[in-house]
């Protein structure tokens, strides 16, 4: 029998987790410059590029994009290598991934504070830009299924099948969602118009959270929490019904961030019983990932990475519990237009995308560097003030939402 010799690629997997820490630091100040401006709202007057307007895509952008884009590049070629015992298909391809997503991060960074924006939400950089974003995200692909091809495990982990569907979609929607028509270097039109422009936005901008924020967030799940807690997945059986399910389901559910809209109310209503629906494949991912950690408990206490994971499942669970509820017609005639809805993102994002994303670092970076950690008190603090931290930011919200929504109601249509 022949003998192979072959390495993991691990700088690919270093440098895209320096990319994350950097990137989580620069767009979560800016979030907070943005609280900040909710109390001194002439904060930076006369500063165009400092604006609230201009800042808040740059927060968004930052953090989903730059952040949490940079842990999916970590963790997936990371674990794409081990699952399929082979190095990534090329190098090159993996260094221009990198180097590409890098450059687009800081083009979008420079433009967005100069107000260069097509207007659509998640997806504001302008045309040149999303042509880059397109090249580089079908890099990736192809880096990813070159791997699936060349693999010297047969058997393909749930994982796996997670990261490939989020290449794809991504890629669809991407794609569908940016045609638009140049009319200068950096300003084009969307090549749809009205309701029909409201409804291919918002199947991309709800589906960016199903597939940017979620399904790679899966797979990553899949892979790191029997890794931390050294046990196997809770049901394998789970997994797979949870993918396809998952997948299939999501994909419908966008229209439920435009209701009582002029979209046609067949198409609302077909949005909000595809998001109620959506409840059983979220919850049955939520539960497998949980009962993963069944006899590992007594780790859950002492181990920060394990810690972290916990909080970011039960983020998830509320998330996806909460989702469903504001999508029926009547709750979300409260919540819609209220902070509620900003509190409803930061669980999703501060707690599932976020913790995760900690919990994988906390586990990866003593490996990746042959260090033990530097201090577990540090992190364990690291852990406190984050739950903490999301705890008062979401709570008060909540409260926000409802008494925003009542005093709204209060207005006669006369304005009295
Ligand atoms: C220190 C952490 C963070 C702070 C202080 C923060 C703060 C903010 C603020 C002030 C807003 C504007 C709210 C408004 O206009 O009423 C916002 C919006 C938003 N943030 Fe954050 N954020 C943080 C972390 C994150 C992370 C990690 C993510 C994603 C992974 C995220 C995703 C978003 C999104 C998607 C919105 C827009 C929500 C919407 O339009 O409904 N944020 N954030
Ligand atoms: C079953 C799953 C989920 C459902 C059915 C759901 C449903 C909804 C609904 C109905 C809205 C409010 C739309 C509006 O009135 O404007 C919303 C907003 C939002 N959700 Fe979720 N959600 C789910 C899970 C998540 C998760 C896990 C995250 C983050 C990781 C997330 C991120 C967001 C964001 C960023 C927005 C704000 C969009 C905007 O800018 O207007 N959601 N979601």
């Amino acid at each position: 029998m022949e003998v192979q010799q072959f390495y993991y690629d691990n700088k690919i997997v270093k440098n895209f987790l320096y990319a994350t820490m950097f990137w989580g630091i620069v767009g979560m100040s800016v979030g907070l410059l943005l609280a900040f401006m909710f109390m001194f709202p002439n904060l930076t007057d006369g500063i165009s590029w400092l604006s609230f307007g201009r800042l808040r895509p740059l927060h968004t952008n930052a953090v989903i994009f730059a952040f949490i884009g940079n842990a999916i590049y970590a963790g997936v070629y990371y674990s794409t290598q081990r699952l399929l015992k082979a190095r990534m298909y090329s190098d090159f391809l993996s260094k221009f991934n990198f180097w590409g997503w890098q450059a687009i991060i800081v083009a979008a960074a420079i433009t967005l504070p100069l107000g260069y924006t097509s207007s659509k939400e998640y997806a504001e950089l302008e045309w040149p830009i999303d042509l880059a974003i397109a090249v580089v995200w079908v890099a990736f692909g192809i880096n990813l299924i070159g791997t699936m091809i060349k693999r010297r495990q047969r058997h393909l982990y749930v994982a796996i099948w997670f990261y490939l569907a989020t290449f794809v979609t991504v890629a669809v929607l991407h794609i569908f969602n940016s045609l638009e028509l140049p009319v200068s270097a950096l300003k084009s039109y969307s090549v749809y118009a009205g309701v029909q422009d409201a409804l291919v936005q918002w199947w991309y901008g709800h589906n960016a959270v199903a597939f940017f924020l979620t399904t790679p967030f899966l797979g990553l799940m899949y892979y790191f929490v029997p890794k931390a807690a050294n046990r196997p997945i809770y049901s394998y059986r789970l997994s797979i019904v949870h993918f396809w399910s998952l997948i299939f389901i999501y994909i419908w559910a966008g229209p439920h961030h435009l209701l009582y809209t002029a979209l046609p109310d067949w198409a609302q209503n077909l949005g909000v019983a595809f998001s109620i629906m959506l409840l059983a494949p979220s919850w049955g991912g939520m539960i497998n990932g949980l009962l993963t950690l069944r006899g590992a408990w007594d780790k859950v206490r002492t181990d920060p990475v394990l810690k972290f994971m916990v909080v970011a499942i039960t983020g998830y669970g509320m998330a996806t519990f909460e989702g469903p509820l504001l999508s029926l017609k009547n709750v979300n005639a409260i919540a819609h237009f209220s902070d509620w809805i900003i509190a409803h993102v930061h669980v999703g994002a501060l707690a599932w995308n976020g913790f995760l994303t900690f919990g994988m670092i906390y586990w990866l970076v003593p490996k990746m560097t042959k260090n033990r950690l530097f201090s577990t008190s540090l992190a364990n603090f690291h852990f406190w003030i984050g739950t903490l931290g999301i705890i008062l930011y979401t709570l008060p919200m909540y409260v926000a939402g409802f008494t925003q929504a009542l005093m709204w109601k209060d207005f006669n249509p006369d304005g009295t």
